[in-house]
């Protein structure tokens, strides 16, 4: 034998076996959201019959938690004598309160935190590191590893509307739990609307009796031209019993409830339920439609004495420093008709009805204050007038933040752009009915909940950000897992790790290997995963015209793509995806994944119209509003149409209250027959058709063309279309396209959003 051939290939042996097993473990080590620093190492932490744990007061409650999670998969002896050990250790050197460190070797796990939170967070990784088949094989390994770890933002939130549509606390204690796994620290419940009041207040029964319920529901989205109801009584409330059980099991997992009492707008239940609350004394109903109402509180005594005593019945169930008192989508239509709320304004010498809404606002404050207590309001509180002490929450975008976090006061970001998990996060047309809007996965994970241009001490009044989950469209709690899954999981690291630390396709691996815990979990995810997206992109370069092509792709990458361009389906002999497709003449693109011969997923098609603007260049003479930037300017003419239903896609560009103009510049001049394009005129969303829009034309030999139009209804709903067919014998040849698009003006009164500016949405502009 030769010894020392033998010697070496021993040492291969065992340098192979270390190998395989580092790069199984360090497979294994994918936690969600990503820790600040960590290393794996090789070998594993095997729990079977015997432990021993250890813990210091004051994370003590963390190793419960952790060893009652340990023996909810396998049954386990706790022994003072046994090898394997795991021990949390208070560390008061830790410097922040939520930060751990954690270390698992082969015979030890060793916990340092300086707070039960920070404990409690390591507790939340070790359970990510445990493989979801340790159940069945009987066995815990915990891959060894060395993690320090610690939150960017000190508020990770999380929204849940239960006005619209109501809950199981136990569906609430489960989305709580999921928080806590993706270590988010505050639920900020939403628990009184115009549809439903669903929070028991003792000293007022009839918001138990009235305001809990409504005597149906829209079936439908709000722009279907002729609504329709179920003519079902709906509604529920949590008694103080359950939320008391809520509050607490959310203490547990370190999850701080932030209660919502909604005021002044939105507040039609409790209206219906206590008409004097109202200017008009009148009798409403509970709402049966979503939206924003003109019943809004008063600002009586009376008012004031209803809502202190019912605050004083929230702070005594939610131990929170924040009570929310909301103040979003107030109209102030029935002040503006009272003869009481102008005398008021009067005597208090304010300004006007936004003046009066600060004044509330601030009584409000002073009360909650007075009971130790600080308020948080959606942004609109800032009109008239910012509550001194007052935390803001900045949703119609990240202005009234910035306004904010500029005058000192501290704000979380949760703008309609990338915190609206009610909106849809796919264009696949089979997506189940959302409110509107877009926002995929990535926009949520690229999300910086701090903006450019704040001064270091200005950003550090920005706390952190939160994903609303507004439930109109969410009957069941099966469809708010859907919305919430996998942007949830985006945010959290978004809140959790730092900018510099982000990687996209890292996390979308990391994602793939999180979707088994969500089953085991029993969460109903979406899972885009395997979806195609596809986007056209055009280069330009001085010599010649742009050049147009189409991308494919879907987020996890180790799968083929193949497609047909003939309008024919794609099958397993298609052609092979492998870079952009040039485009030259109008087609039909279908794509679909395959694993080897078997298609994966839904097919993906695509008609580009390879029109005369497409590849020409394009200006607006105003930004689209940040949440509805489509694929940008260029979308407009990019041989893509966008949806007959969703304004919010790739293809739609959103303006709010702007007069735009757009100019398409032919590289070449082009002769042309006919200029069409469309307007989405979806009213419950705020969004209007323009009453009317001028084209001009300006012709190779300086001559102009120029005429007026009204958009018309089509066969689409809520769409209104322009179309212009040039006679010919004008045309030589065209240089330019304007169109000039005049915002439609403030909403009228009765309508969704009466008095705020309109929304314009426009699609392709087809030139033929
Ligand atoms: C809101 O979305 N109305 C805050």
């Amino acid at each position: 034998m030769n010894f020392t051939k033998s010697f070496i290939s021993l040492l291969f042996m065992c340098l192979a076996f270390n190998c395989n097993q580092q790069k199984e473990s360090i497979n294994k080590v994918m936690i969600i959201p990503m820790p600040s620093e960590q290393e794996a190492k090789s070998g594993y932490f095997v729990l079977e019959n015997s432990y021993h744990l250890s813990a210091n007061e004051g994370v003590d409650e963390a190793a419960i938690f952790f060893s009652d999670y340990l023996e909810s998969i396998i049954p386990l002896k706790l022994d003072p004598n046994y090898q394997n050990k795991v021990e949390f250790i208070k560390n008061g050197n830790i410097k922040n309160d939520e930060g751990y460190h954690l270390s698992v070797s082969e015979n030890k796990i060793t916990v340092e935190a300086k707070t039960e939170k920070g404990a409690f967070y390591a507790v939340q990784t070790l359970i990510q590191l445990i493989s979801s088949d340790a159940k069945s094989e009987g066995v815990i390994k915990i891959p060894c590893v060395e993690i320090k770890d610690q939150p960017q933002f000190k508020y990770r939130g999380m929204h849940l509307d239960v006005g619209r549509h109501f809950y199981s606390v136990d569906f609430i204690k489960k989305y709580i739990d999921a928080m806590a796994m993706l270590k988010f620290n505050t639920f900020h419940w939403h628990l009184t609307e115009d549809q439903g009041w669903r929070i028991e207040i003792k000293k007022y029964p009839k918001l138990q009796d009235i305001a809990a319920y409504r005597n149906e529901t829209l079936v439908g989205h709000y722009n279907d031209q002729s609504q329709q109801f179920d003519s079902q009584k709906y509604g529920g409330y949590y008694t103080q019993e359950e939320i008391k059980d809520v509050v607490a099991y959310a203490q547990k997992r370190h999850i701080t409830i932030i209660p919502e009492i909604e005021m002044s707008g939105h507040s039609q239940a409790a209206i219906a339920a206590y008409p004097e609350l109202g200017c008009t004394g009148q009798q409403v109903e509970v709402a049966t439609k979503w939206g924003v109402f003109e019943e809004i509180y008063c600002p009586t005594e009376e008012t004031f004495a209803f809502l202190e005593n019912v605050l004083d019945e929230v702070i005594e169930l939610f131990p929170s420093k924040y009570i929310h008192i909301g103040g979003d989508e107030a109209p102030k239509k029935r002040w503006k008709d009272s003869k009481f709320c102008q005398e008021l304004i009067k005597e208090k010498g304010l300004k006007d009805e936004n003046g009066l809404q600060s004044y509330f606002i601030k009584r409000i404050e002073t009360y909650l204050n007075s009971k130790g207590r600080q308020i948080i309001g959606w942004d609109e509180i800032l009109e008239g007038g910012l509550a001194p002490n007052a935390t803001v929450m900045s949703w119609r975008g990240i202005e009234g933040g910035v306004e904010a976090a500029k005058a000192g006061h501290e704000v979380i970001m949760t703008p309609t752009s990338h915190c609206y998990f009610d909106y849809y996060q796919s264009e696949n047309e089979d997506e189940p009915l959302a409110i509107g809007g877009f926002i995929p996965l990535e926009k949520v994970y690229h999300f910086n909940p701090i903006p450019e241009g704040l001064s270091k001490e200005e950003a550090n009044y920005i706390i952190g950000s939160q994903g609303n989950i507004w439930t109109e469209y969410m009957p069941t709690s099966q469809q708010v897992e859907y919305m919430a899954f996998p942007r949830i999981i985006a945010l959290s690291e978004t809140l959790w790790s730092s900018q510099q630390q982000k990687n996209y396709d890292d996390f979308v691996n990391r994602l793939k290997y999180f979707h088994q815990r969500l089953e085991d979990l029993n969460i109903n995810y979406a899972n885009h995963l395997y979806e195609i997206e596809g986007d056209v992109i055009s280069y330009t370069s001085k010599s010649e015209s742009s050049k147009i092509y189409y991308q494919l792709k879907t987020l996890i990458k180790e799968k083929t793509i193949r497609y047909t361009l003939d309008g024919s389906l794609p099958n397993s002999n298609s052609t092979i995806y492998e870079s952009k497709i040039p485009i030259t003449e109008s087609c039909v693109i279908n794509a679909s994944v395959f694993d080897d011969d078997k298609q994966i997923g839904k097919v993906f098609s695509k008609h580009i119209n390879f029109h005369k603007a497409v590849g020409s260049k394009i200006t607006i003479n105003k930004e689209p509003h940040k949440a509805y930037q489509g694929s940008g300017n260029w979308g407009l003419i990019n041989g893509i149409s966008g949806s007959n239903s969703r304004y919010g896609d790739k293809e739609w560009l959103g303006f709010w209250g702007e007069d735009i103009e757009i100019e398409i510049d032919f590289n070449e001049p082009k002769e042309i027959k006919s200029i069409k394009t469309r307007f989405h005129n979806g009213n419950g969303q705020w969004i209007y058709a323009p009453k009317h829009i001028a084209i001009r034309i300006i012709l190779e030999n300086g001559g102009v063309i120029a005429n007026k139009f009204i958009p018309e209804e089509g066969n689409v709903n809520n769409i209104k279309n322009i179309f212009w067919e040039l006679s010919e014998d004008k045309i030589v040849k065209v240089k330019k396209i304007i169109l000039m698009i005049p915002n439609y003006g403030t909403i009228p009164e009765g309508k969704q959003g009466a008095g705020h500016k309109a929304w314009t949405f426009i699609d392709e502009i087809i030139v033929e």
